[in-house]
């Protein structure tokens, strides 16, 4: 490999690794939801904590559902979709799907259309986890 080649294949290198970089960083943040659904989180949080507190745990039900969202392609709410819910190893297994619905529901009254459900389990898992 000459001069050329040892060039390109360090830009190469630089390109691939400065891509995955982009990646990684400046796509997760915590106040992504700041002005678009101000009351997004704090919604959802109280949502949790009533759920635990009415069930102990519940609280690791659904850190367990944000788990399993995460296993196949990423962490995309597709848990949520009906044939999930009854696919092998989640059939009268995952549970805690009625407490997402309900935060759902009450935080598409506040901002219809805003806050996925992929972030829903995500942040209900978090909550779980401090409630
Ligand atoms: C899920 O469980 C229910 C109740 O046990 C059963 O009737 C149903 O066939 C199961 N679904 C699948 C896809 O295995």
């Amino acid at each position: 490999m000459g001069f050329n080649g040892a060039a390109t294949l360090a830009l190469l290198i630089l390109l691939v690794s400065s891509n995955s970089f982009n990646m990684c960083f400046g796509q997760l943040s915590s106040n992504f939801y700041d002005s678009s659904c101000p009351n997004a989180l704090s919604t959802i949080r109280s949502k949790i904590r009533s759920a635990i507190s009415a069930e102990r745990r519940m609280g690791a039900s659904l850190i367990r559902l944000h788990f399993h969202d995460c296993f196949v392609n990423g962490c995309d709410g597709s848990l949520l979709l009906p044939e999930e819910k009854t696919a092998r190893g989640n059939n009268n297994s995952a549970r805690g799907f009625e407490v997402i619905d309900e935060v759902k529901s009450e935080v598409e009254s506040i901002c219809p259309g805003v806050v996925s459900c992929a972030d829903i389990l995500a942040v209900a898992a978090r909550d779980s986890s401090e409630a």
